[in-house]
């Protein structure tokens, strides 16, 4: 299939049926979230899917930072968006020229839909998709269709995906298929956060066995870097956050030690890789400062944008190290999504603890504000 078959505004779609979806109203709401509630939980219409477009059955969706940046104003996207991108559910419709999926097939979302054209998709990883790009920010799918609705107004997708609800139409280049043994709650966390985190480990910081490795951010993403790096060897990782539950759910993942920035700062334990997925300048300046002379910085978080970090130049340069930024992973998730599958598989990858909740949709207000006081690491929203 190339881009041309999903590229088309025309594109007619199937019936259309009446979802239950999390929909964000307006960017920036006073905190808590709880009280403010700027999701409303509700009824809208999604239309089937289109040429090149499936519809999915959302069993599980996790609870990611970047859900909570558009909440917040962090990562500023069109409003109202129906939120949500690291889900897991199964295909229950066929889109025209979709022939390369079955129905009832458990898939996989990923947030960043390729193209499979551009010099992004022909960049093994190393860059994202600029078609796929372009309709994240549009917050439509691939191709510029919007399939969501709500009494006539056209509501936005969320990276494609739009998982808080019982039933999206994606892209089929937004899905990755995965075997039926694989929970979909597990299978939800293999699209952001091990995609993410874990591809900081496998497609960037490399490190040997014998590497010395640091973790800045445990939240999802990051201790999905830490149990990556465990999972592939690495004897020596060290989990860094600033709140103290972290450090011990970072201990109980099977970190070496855990410590806070400060500590970390003032012990002066240096490492050949440290992976920052906090999204805070503070944190990135953190890793910079762990980070050995010829190792390298990995930096998957995303901070509000037009902030700044400082940087002692001549350290980078004299002591040759490198600062390398990474989105989803660096990855391509058809060729990645299967390796943590397996690695889940064969018991050495222990992403159940991960999990940090399991809520209903309605309460995705105060899942926010967990998510907020870095009190989570996943939150799984379940669909009956
Ligand atoms: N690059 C990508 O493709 C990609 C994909 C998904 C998420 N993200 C981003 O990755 C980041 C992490 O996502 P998450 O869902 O795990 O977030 P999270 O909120 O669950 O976790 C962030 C953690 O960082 C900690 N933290 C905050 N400031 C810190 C500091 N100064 N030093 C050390 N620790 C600090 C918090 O206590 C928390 O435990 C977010 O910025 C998110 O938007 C990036
Ligand atoms: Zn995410
Ligand atoms: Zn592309």
């Amino acid at each position: 299939m190339t881009i041309e078959d999903t590229k088309s505004a025309a594109t007619p779609a199937t019936g259309t049926r009446t979802i239950r979806g999390a929909v964000l109203e307006a960017i920036g709401a006073e905190r808590p979230y709880a009280d403010t509630r700027p999701i409303h939980v509700q009824n809208l219409e999604l239309e089937g899917p289109g040429k090149g477009e499936i519809l999915v059955r959302i069993e599980a969706a996790g609870v990611c930072h970047s859900d909570l940046s558009v909440v917040n104003g962090n990562r500023p996207r069109p409003v109202p968006m129906l939120l949500g991108h690291e889900a897991a559910g199964i295909v229950e419709e066929l889109g025209e020229g979709v022939n390369d999926i079955s129905l009832g097939q458990r898939v996989v979302m990923t947030f960043l839909p390729r193209c499979g054209e551009c010099s992004g998709c022909n960049s093994n990883g190393k860059k994202p998709c600029e078609q796929g790009s372009a309709s994240n920010t549009e917050g439509t799918l691939l191709g510029g269709n919007r399939r969501l609705s709500r009494e006539g107004e056209p509501v936005q997708h969320h990276l494609g995906v739009s998982a808080f609800a019982t039933h999206a139409v994606v892209s089929r280049r937004s899905v990755v298929p995965v075997g039926s043994d694989v929970p979909a709650h597990i299978a939800a966390l293999l699209g952001c956060a091990l995609l993410t985190g874990g591809g900081a480990i496998l497609n960037v910081a490399k490190p040997a066995p014998s590497a010395r490795v640091a973790i800045v951010g445990l939240g999802g993403v990051g201790m999905a870097a830490l149990i990556t790096a465990i999972a592939t060897g690495v004897e020596h990782v060290v989990g860094v956050d600033t709140l103290p539950a972290k450090l011990e759910a970072a201990r109980n993942l099977g970190a070496a030690d855990a410590m806070t920035s400060a500590e970390a700062l003032e012990r002066g334990e240096k490492f050949d890789a440290v992976i920052e997925a906090a999204g805070h300048p503070r944190a990135l300046e953190a890793a910079i400062a762990l980070t050995k002379p010829g190792g390298i910085t990995v930096t998957v978080g995303l901070p509000a944008p037009g902030q700044s970090v400082s940087i002692d130049p001549l350290t980078l340069t004299a002591e040759a190290r490198s600062i390398v930024g990474s989105y989803l992973g660096s990855a391509v998730p058809e060729h990645d999504i299967p390796i943590y599958e397996q690695l889940w598989r064969s018991g050495q990858l222990a992403v159940e603890g991960l999990v940090s909740d399991t809520i209903p949709l309605e309460d995705i207000n105060r899942a926010m504000d967990t998510l907020d006081g870095g009190h989570a690491l996943r939150q799984i929203i379940t669909f009956s």
